[in-house]
């Protein structure tokens, strides 16, 4: 179920090797998402936050079998197993937080164009409606947690996902996300999570990477 998702992780994570894995550097400095998002945010949450996730996971598999598969094969062996949900949740935690880089980009967001416009219009009528669910998925995710447009099948959907959740286990690809746990914003917009969804929607994301992922359709 999930090997056809795992396999399109490749190119969001290249470079990806058996343990220690390394992160993927940030896709652009760490001022360049200002003033939407402040150099201090990202140097917490990638430094911090994001590194802190990896060292975990590199921690929990030295000396195990898992040491030498890669990030995604780590999560295909561990998802759903509650023994494991330590391992899971910082291995998971490392692919979101590399996904999510991806989908932001300087003078990004608004309205996407062409064939991705096309598909978000089948799926959802319209693109203020694609907007105005995405941004309800991210204001109503309880606690911490991931709004995703994904796609499921021939369709594109708009998931939750709680805590270190991830669509790859659902059989799903993603295509976007936004990290709505609160240290993902805080610093810049406090506890205003639809100030920071918003921006994200508005200023941030980076269509080409999500048309890029988008499979079959016409
Ligand atoms: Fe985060």
């Amino acid at each position: 179920m999930a090997g056809a998702a795992v396999t399109l992780l490749v190119p969001v994570l290249r470079g990806a090797a058996p343990t220690p894995l390394a992160l993927p550097p940030l896709p652009y400095a760490p001022d360049a998402l200002e003033p939407h998002l402040s150099a201090r945010t990202l140097d917490f949450h990638y430094n911090r936050h994001h590194q802190g996730y990896l060292d975990n996971l590199n921690r929990l598999v030295a000396g195990t079998p898992l040491a030498a598969q890669s990030l995604e094969a780590i999560i295909a062996a561990v998802a759903g197993k509650p023994e494991q949900q330590g391992l899971f949740n910082n291995a998971a935690q490392v692919w979101n937080h590399s996904f999510f880089w991806n989908c932001m980009k300087p003078n990004g967001g608004g309205k996407p164009v062409g064939r991705l416009l096309a598909r978000i219009e089948k799926d959802f009528k319209s693109y203020d409606a694609f907007r105005a669910a995405f941004e309800e998925a991210a204001l109503t995710q309880f606690g911490s947690g991931w709004a995703w447009l994904v796609q499921d099948g021939e369709t594109l959907r708009i998931v939750k996902t709680a805590n270190a959740d991830t669509p790859l286990t659902r059989g799903q690809i993603p295509l976007l996300t936004c990290d709505v746990w609160e240290h993902a914003y805080y610093l810049d917009y406090q506890n205003r999570r639809k100030a920071f969804v918003q921006v994200f929607l508005d200023h941030l994301v980076n269509w080409d990477f999500v048309a890029g992922r988008v499979h079959g359709g016409s």
